[in-house]
C-alpha cells in the first residue's frame, strides 16, 4: 500500500535511510529536518512524501516536489528502500507512482534526480537508467573532492 507519510513515521523513515548505509551522517540529519519542514509547511507548497507499507512496516519512501520558479519541472529529492527489501521491485513501484502522480495529477513535464558519482552509488545510478533516465549533467567535485553530483533527467510528457 502506498500512502502519504505522517509525523509519526519520521523515526522509522530516518532509521530506514540510515540502515541503507548509502547516506552520509549529514544527509541523515538533513532528512529529519526535511521531514519536519514537510509536516510544518512544505506539504502546503505541493511537496509530497509517500511511503510504501508491507505487513511488517514501511519498506520504502520517496519525497518530491516542483522546482521553485519553473514551469512543470519536478525533482525527486529522496528515495530509499529498506535494506532487506532492495532489489525486489519496491523502488521501481515507488518511482512509477511518483512519475504517474507528477504527470497525471500535476501536469509536470520533466523530473530531475541528483545522486552521487562515487562507486557505491553505481547500483543507484543503474536503477535510474533502467527507468529511462538519462545522465544529464555531472557537477564535478560538487559534494567534495572526487565526489561529484550526477544529475539524471526524464521527460514525463507522452
Ligand atoms: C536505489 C533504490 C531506491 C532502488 O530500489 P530497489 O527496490 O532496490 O530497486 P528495484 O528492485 O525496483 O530495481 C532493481 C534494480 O535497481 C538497481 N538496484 C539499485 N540498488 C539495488 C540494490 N541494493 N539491490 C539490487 N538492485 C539494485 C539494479 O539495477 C536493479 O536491477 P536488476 O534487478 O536488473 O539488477 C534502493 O536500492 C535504495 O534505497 N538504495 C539505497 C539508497 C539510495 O541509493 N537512494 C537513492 C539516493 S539518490
Amino acid at each position: 500500500m502506498i500512502r502519504s507519510i505522517t509525523p509519526s513515521d519520521t523515526d522509522a523513515l530516518v532509521q530506514l535511510a540510515e540502515a541503507t548505509r548509502l547516506f552520509k551522517p549529514i544527509e541523515i540529519v538533513a532528512l529529519r529536518e526535511v521531514l519536519d519542514d514537510y509536516h510544518a509547511v512544505n506539504h502546503a507548497d505541493n511537496h509530497h512524501a509517500i511511503a510504501i507499507e508491507a505487513n511488517d512496516g514501511i519498506v520504502g519512501f520517496a519525497y518530491y516536489g516542483p522546482a521553485p520558479m519553473t514551469e512543470g519541472t519536478w525533482q525527486l529529492w529522496w528515495i530509499a528502500v529498506r535494506k532487506d527489501q532492495q532489489g525486489r521491485g519496491v523502488g521501481g513501484t515507488l518511482l512509477r507512482f511518483v512519475e504517474d502522480d507528477i504527470r497525471e495529477r500535476h501536469k509536470g513535464r520533466v523530473l530531475f534526480i541528483e545522486t552521487g558519482s562515487l562507486p557505491h552509488y553505481e547500483l543507484t545510478r543503474q536503477f535510474y537508467r533502467k527507468h529511462g533516465y538519462e545522465q544529464h549533467a555531472l557537477l564535478k567535485d560538487f559534494y567534495g573532492d572526487g565526489d561529484s553530483m550526477v544529475v539524471f533527467r526524464k521527460a514525463l510528457m507522452r
